[in-house]
């Protein structure tokens, strides 16, 4: 079992969405079985809130649905999970400050998994901008998983 943590800072907006990519992706390729998936925040204010609406409208309309509550990051999850995945430097840095130095190689970014020229770059927080911005961060999740996907099965 592979386990795999997407984390962002509310968990309303890109790591629920991360997290339904990812689900999405290993359902068509049959993989389900095989990872335990989950999201979190490293803030705490929308704690037991399911995903904004925004990118439960992006979900639905590529064909699959979030299901995820927030939750909060807790220090169990960098034993817990195999690879923790943040949207963002932010997200990073406020992790690894949280994390035993032993585990830190588990955080990595989102979008290192993207193609080569956006290596390094953060998926934006769209929390305060309009249905464009979710357009947007799906797209780049949506190669970046991919991607993420291929680089742990080989
Ligand atoms: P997320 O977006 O980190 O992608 O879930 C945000 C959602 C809410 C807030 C910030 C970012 N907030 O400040 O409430």
């Amino acid at each position: 079992m592979i386990k795999v943590l997407f984390v962002c800072l509310g968990n309303i907006c890109r790591s629920p969405l991360a997290e339904g990519v990812f689900l999405h992706l290993l359902q068509q390729k049959d993989l389900l079985q095989n990872f335990s998936v989950d999201s979190a925040g490293t803030g705490d204010w929308h704690v037991g809130h399911g995903a904004d609406k925004r990118s439960q409208a992006v979900a639905k309309q590529n064909g699959f649905e979030l299901y995820s509550k927030a939750r909060q990051v807790k220090i169990s999850d960098f034993t817990e999970f195999d690879w923790i995945i943040a949207m963002d430097d932010n997200n990073r840095e406020d992790l690894k400050r949280l994390c035993l130095p032993a585990l830190q190689s588990k955080i990595i970014l989102m979008r290192d998994f993207d193609i080569p020229e956006f290596k390094g770059e953060d998926v934006p927080d769209p929390y305060y901008g309009g249905d464009e911005g979710f357009i947007h961060v799906y797209l780049m999740l949506e190669r970046s998983c991919a991607n993420f996907l291929e680089h742990i099965k080989t």
